[in-house]
């Protein structure tokens, strides 16, 4: 009798919490509170929070309460999505997070709240950081091998506002982009809002086709090249030193741009040098903290040389006016106090643990991948197509994207990609399996 009790209790409050009757953030009564209120024992009340925590519903603080969780979250570009009650894995969006980081981003905003000059932070900042804001993130590419002083880097919302701002001061609409037939969505996504053609070049498991990119360059009027060279998302793979510099070169014998998407560098950790050391006078170099720190900061930059930068800044005023002054000033109180750098070398570790757990669940299908990556490409074979498989998994609860948000016309692709960093890691091996086990059974 008392078992039905507390699952009835647990119940009609996930009910109230499904609807939008307890919105996210609502604080639960105390146990004390709701014991009295039910006329049920606190231990019943503990019963009841135990099974809507583990439902992911709420979430427990001690010494502060139970509160409903923010379930709003992502909804991704696959129009493939699940409802989260039936949602079991996501693998279709890396979004690392180290437990327990919630608690450094309270005690940072403690700090600030304690010692920072909090109306500077409501005054308007700066389009692209403040002095010292650009200087943190200056300091910060050293190590991936980018030597500028602070006034060539302008801080962005995230890497993807620093691709559109880059786009945006390249590109007149018609332009010809070229980009590896297998690419980032976010520069599709860009490139259709700003009227710019894609040209797509021939890539796999070793890079991108330098003598087809060439070729392309000699037949077509292409002015940016938009490359990740360094942990390609979704291939993974880092172009070699000889590769790069032909890359420089045919940039330069053609007056050519490049846009060198950085955001998954830091996880390789021995590079060799970025296209923007190569050719600095051509190149917006852009990455972001998303994958090291945190997405939802929304914080990202973008070196560029001397002549690009009023464009560039033009087009980043266009968009935000100014940068955002909250989150700049925490992360970059991160980037100097060493906290980046550590999360950084957890992720690390982390993505190549879960990358030898996809090796160990692929061992019998074809997988592409780097070593310490988050992400996975599994070509299929013919017979089998990708749509369907993501289907047959997505009734399973398990989420994944499909070749095609990736794939640049006239290349189809017929894979899939798996994003490995947001599954709780106790769960992904069992997820990868089942991944395996539909992509054999097609
Ligand atoms: C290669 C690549 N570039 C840029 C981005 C955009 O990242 P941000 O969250 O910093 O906008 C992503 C996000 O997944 C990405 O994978």
């Amino acid at each position: 009798m008392r078992t039905e009790h507390y699952k009835t209790i647990a119940e009609e409050i996930a009910a109230a919490i499904r609807s939008g009757a307890l919105p996210a953030g609502t604080r639960l009564p105390t146990h004390r509170e709701l014991a009295r209120e039910r006329g049920i024992a606190v231990a019943t009340v503990s019963r009841v929070y135990a099974q809507l925590t583990a439902a992911g519903l709420v979430s427990g603080e001690v010494g502060r309460g139970t509160f409903v969780r923010d379930q709003s979250g992502y909804s991704g570009l696959e129009p493939r999505r699940l409802p989260l009650p039936t949602r079991v894995a996501d693998l279709s969006f890396n979004q690392p997070l180290a437990p327990g980081q919630g608690e450094t981003l309270r005690r940072a905003l403690r700090e600030l709240a304690n010692e920072g000059d909090l109306e500077a932070l409501l005054a308007q900042h700066p389009p692209g950081g403040r002095e010292h804001d650009r200087a943190a993130v200056a300091t910060y590419l050293l190590d991936r091998g980018v030597d500028v002083p602070p006034g060539n880097v302008l801080v962005t919302s995230g890497a993807q506002q620093a691709i559109d701002v880059a786009v945006a001061a390249l590109l007149a609409p018609g332009a010809v982009m070229a980009v590896d037939a297998v690419t980032y969505p976010g520069a599709k996504l860009v490139s259709t809002a700003r009227h710019v053609e894609l040209a797509a070049v021939r890539c796999d498991a070793d890079g991108t086709d330098v003598d087809e990119l060439e070729a392309l360059c000699a037949r077509r009027a292409v002015s940016v090249l938009y490359l990740m060279p360094t942990v390609h998302n979704p291939l993974g793979f880092v172009l070699g030193t000889e590769h790069r510099e032909r890359i420089a070169a045919l940039a330069r014998q053609r007056d050519l741009m490049i846009i060198e998407d950085a955001t998954y560098a830091f996880l390789e950790s021995v590079a060799p040098p970025p296209l923007q050391a190569l050719a600095p006078e051509r190149t917006v170099y852009v990455g972001s903290l998303s994958k090291n720190l945190a997405t939802g900061l929304r914080f990202g930059y973008l070196v560029a040389p001397d002549h690009l930068l009023s464009a560039l800044t033009r087009a980043l005023r266009t968009s935000t006016w100014g940068s955002p002054s909250l989150i700049t000033t925490l992360v970059t109180r991160w980037l100097r106090d060493g906290t980046v750098e550590k999360l950084e070398a957890e992720r690390r570790a982390d993505a190549q643990w879960r990358q030898a757990a996809a090796r160990e669940a692929f061992a019998d299908v074809d997988y592409i991948a780097h070593p310490a990556g988050y992400s996975g490409w599994l070509p299929l074979p013919e017979e089998t197509r990708a749509d369907q498989v993501a289907a047959c998994l997505a009734e399973h609860g398990i989420l994944v994207s499909t070749g095609d948000a990736f794939a640049v016309p006239p290349f189809a692709p017929n894979a899939l990609r798996l994003a490995l960093a947001s599954v709780a890691g106790d769960r992904l091996g069992v997820v990868l399996r089942q991944v395996a086990e539909a992509v054999v059974r097609g």
